[in-house]
Order: structure tokens, then sequence, then C-alpha cells
């Protein structure tokens, strides 16, 4: 069978249905003048054949589609390939194909670490999982846009742009993305927990230290076991084991005393109270969902943060325009940022413009369940599609003047796909936006920002990074 826009057709009957799908009057696919009378075959498909560095993947994909278009085919082991997308119209079609249980391969090494230990966990977690267990964990997850404890949100923030500003050097500058990491770790503390871990304090902090950096090196450890899993596979699995095991072994005594105190104040708040309290979900479904939102948020929201603050350095008129929007909305010393509910037009149009220009992930992945066409290809179900956001999202055919920082931009449709797509799109998207509207608004309303480092160049660790630090100049404004 072959699913055109979520229509079942079968092989022979496809050309005919698909006039008939054309006069219906939807719209015309974009490959239509391509293959104006046929379905091309998988055969079809252009190869790619080079060996390349996993850690350059947006970049090397970038010139697969200049040069050979929209669907290109990788080689597998087994005979299999994978399928690299480049065009929004794609990727709504695999999204919209998805069914009730999306698949997509990820987090090996985290599923492997959570398996050989049942008996602390609910399942290999939202990273990995599929099926029911995926599903029953999944819905647990809608407790994160229950949580409401804005004024600790904010409070991380202050504490934030305090520690900015014992840090910065002689100069003004300073290596944000660190205490960026830490501002993330923080926040999702609060969320999570409903309290905060002191990694942000000035003393005290060895705790939230260690943690910060057993965060750090899980990802890391994810991001070579996927790229090269079999390459110094057992060494790096350790590595992960044992930031793994002291993460765990500190947020089961936060989740034990959580336990204990919701006895005395029902009234608490963080997502582990929310569920706790709930008896659909086991304190080990709560661990595992905890454990997976530090993991999905501390280099996502830092990075994406980060680059904002490079793009407004980059942009003077940007920046001053930003702070006018960060005053009105804060116009006193004082005055605190979810005190004002208006909105936050301009400077939420900043935030969809990095995660366009620069995104933190380069996109995601779906193994299909269904036969599709894509870019006028036919796609046999259970192929691994790869949908390149980031290179699409930089590309003239679908915002004018792609490579242009430009906030006022309209097409967030578009945009939001950076987040993934349908029942398993990121869990952590409003939380994320929420917390990037709060840090760049705070952050300008605070400080200058200026940049004179020269181009930077990025690399793909599981997460799109700088290279080298990006050290931003922050002058402190004073009120
Ligand atoms: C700018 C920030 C972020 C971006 C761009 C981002 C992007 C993504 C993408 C592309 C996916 C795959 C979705 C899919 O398969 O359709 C995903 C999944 C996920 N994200 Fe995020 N994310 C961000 C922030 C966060 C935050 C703050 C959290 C936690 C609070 C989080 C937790 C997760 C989890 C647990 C999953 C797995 C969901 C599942 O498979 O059911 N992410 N994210």
């Amino acid at each position: 069978m072959i699913v055109l826009s979520g229509k079942r057709l079968s092989r022979k009957l496809c050309l005919g249905a698909w006039r008939t799908f054309v006069s219906n009057g939807e719209k015309e696919p974009y490959w239509r003048s391509k293959f104006p009378d046929r379905i091309a075959s998988f055969d079809e498909i252009p190869t790619i054949s080079e060996r390349y560095d996993p850690q350059r993947l947006p970049q090397v994909a970038e010139q697969w589609f200049k040069k050979f278009g929209y669907v290109v085919k990788e080689p597998m082991p087994f005979g299999k390939y994978n399928v690299h997308l480049f065009h929004f119209d794609d990727f709504k079609i695999v999204y919209s194909n998805d069914g009730s249980f999306p698949i997509r391969q990820s987090h090996y090494a985290v599923a492997q670490y959570r398996e050989e230990r049942k008996h602390l966990y609910s399942g290999v977690g939202l990273g990995a999982g599929q099926g029911q267990e995926w599903r029953h964990l999944r819905s647990a997850a809608s407790a994160l846009n229950l949580h409401t404890s804005r004024s600790m949100a904010e409070d991380v923030v202050d504490d934030l742009i305090s520690i900015i500003k014992n840090n910065l050097n002689d100069t003004g500058e300073i290596d944000l993305l660190p205490w960026l990491h830490r501002w993330a770790f923080e926040s999702v503390g609060v969320v999570a927990l409903n309290r905060r871990l002191n990694a942000l304090s000035q003393n005290g902090n060895e705790l939230a230290d260690k943690m910060v950096a057993a965060a750090a090196v899980t990802d890391e450890m994810i991001a070579l076991t996927t790229m090269e899993p079999t390459t110094m596979y057992e060494e790096r699995f350790k590595q992960l084991v044992e930031a793994q095991d002291f993460f765990y072994s500190v947020l089961k005594k936060y989740i034990d005393g959580i336990m204990r105190d919701i006895e005395l104040d029902p009234e608490t708040e963080g997502v582990a109270q929310i569920l706790l309290q709930n008896d659909s979900y086991t304190e080990k479904d709560v661990i595992t969902l905890i454990m997976d939102m530090f993991q999905g948020s501390l280099q996502t929201v830092p990075l994406t943060a980060l680059m904002a603050f490079y793009h407004l350095a980059l942009n003077s008129y940007i920046q001053d325009k930003a702070r006018d929007e960060a005053r009105k909305r804060m116009p006193t010393k004082n005055s605190k940022y979810f005190d004002f509910k208006g909105p936050k037009d301009y400077i939420g149009s900043i935030v969809y413009e990095t995660l366009r220009l620069n995104p933190p992930v380069l996109g995601n992945g779906r193994i299909i369940q269904r036969d599709l066409i894509l870019g006028g290809y036919f796609v046999p179900a259970y192929t691994n599609v790869l949908l390149h956001f980031q290179v699409a999202s930089r590309q003239k055919e679908f915002f004018e003047e792609p490579l242009k920082f430009i906030p006022e931009r309209e097409d967030y449709q578009k945009i939001m796909s950076v987040f993934g797509g349908s029942s398993r799109m990121c869990i952590g998207k409003t939380f994320a936006l929420r917390q990037l509207l709060l840090i760049v608004t705070k952050i300008i309303k605070n400080f200058e920002v200026s940049y004179d480092g020269g181009e930077v160049s990025m690399i793909n660790h599981l997460h799109n990074k700088p290279e080298k630090p990006l050290i931003l100049r922050l002058k402190p404004i004073d009120e």
C-alpha cells in the first residue's frame, strides 16, 4: 500500500488516484514538475556513498541536498538505508502518518543502562521507549504543563544575572554557556521538584556542580555512542553508567523527601508532586520521567539562549527593539516579568528566529510504519527517515533571505517543527519557549550585549554547539 497525504492507495492505482487527489483541489506536491506522470521507485532515490564525520552532519547533509535534492538515501549495515529528507511538506507527511505509536530510534545507551536496572526505572524512558510503555510515560508528561511556580523560575534568572555581573572579566566578557547550563539545570529542578538545587548559589553548590557535570557526561556519551556505536562503546558506556548512577542517587533522595512532604503539604506543585499524588504513576515512572526532563533540556535550552544573545549582539537595532519591549514589560528596577500579562511579541519572534537559524538539534527521525511517497519517491514501510529541519530552515525555498536574522518573519508554523511532530512531539516545547522568553527578556533588560569574536563555527554532538567557547561582552545597564 502507498499512502499519499494520509490516503491509502494500491501501487498500480497510484497514478490515477494521484490525479484525483490533485483535481480535488488539494495542493500540488512540490515534486510534481520533477515526476509529472509517475511515482519514482525507491531505487531511483539518489544514493550517497561518502564516509563523513558525524559531527559535521548538518553541513554534509546540506551539501547532499544541494547536489541531489530533497530526498537522498544512505546505505546502512544489513542492506538497509536511511532516507534523508529536506522538505517541510515531506516532514508533514511523515508526521501525519505516524499512527498512535510513532517510532524514533534514539538514546540506545540510555536504553541499555535502564534495561539493566529494571528495579530502579519503569522502562527505558521517553527517548528510547516504544509502544504502550512509551504511551504510559508520555501521558505523565502532561504534568509539565500543569506546573505553575513562576516566581521561582524568575528567581533563578535573577540569580543568573547576579552571577554574570560577578563573573565578567576586566573587559566585560564572559563565557556564558556554562552558566546557562546551570540556569537550565536549576530551572528544571524548579519545574520538576519544586525546589532549588543550588546550582547558581555562591556557595554550598558542590552537589549541584556534580549533578551538572554528570548530566553533561551523559549527554556527551549519548552523542558519542549514537554517532559511533561501534568504537569505544564499552568505555563510553561505563562513563554513562557512572554519571547516571550518581544522578539517580541524588534524585532518588529528593523524590523520597517529596514523598514524605506530600503528606504534610498536598498543595505542592512540581511535576514530581503532581504525579506522585496520581495513582496511575509509580515512583519509578516519576524518576524515569524526571531524568528524561533533565536530559531533554540541559543542552537544548541553554544553546538556544546562547545563540539568541549572539544574534542580538550582532544586531543592535533588534537588540534595542527587544529592550524597549522588555522595559514596557518591566518598567521599574523591581518589576517582575511574570506580573505583566500582556504579549511579548517581538522577543517571542527573536526566540523563533533563533530556533530557525540555530536550532539546538539538527532535526528528527522516524521509522515510518506505512509505505509513503516522499519527494515523489516510493519509500517502503519500516524505513528510517531523517527530517533535516536545520538544512530546510536555511533554504530560500522556505524563507526569504534565509541566512539573515529577521525576527519579523511570520511563518512560525514551519519553525515549530524544530520540536518534532505528531503525538511524539517534544514534551518540553511549552516549557522551553517560556524559559527562553523569560531569559531573553530579563538579560536584555539588564545588559547591553556585544560580540567581536569573528565567525562562529558549529559542530554537532547530538546538539549543535559552538566549536569553541563563544565569548560575549555584557555591559550591565544601571537603572
Ligand atoms: C529548544 C528546546 C528544545 C528543542 C528544539 C527540542 C527538540 C526535540 C525534538 C525534535 C524531539 C523529538 C520529537 C519527535 O520525535 O517528534 C524532542 C523530544 C523530547 N524532548 Fe525536547 N526539545 C527541546 C527542549 C526540551 C525540554 C525543555 C525538555 C524537558 C523538559 C525536553 C524533553 C524531551 C523529551 C523527554 C523528548 C522525548 C519525547 C518522546 O519521544 O515522547 N525537550 N525534543
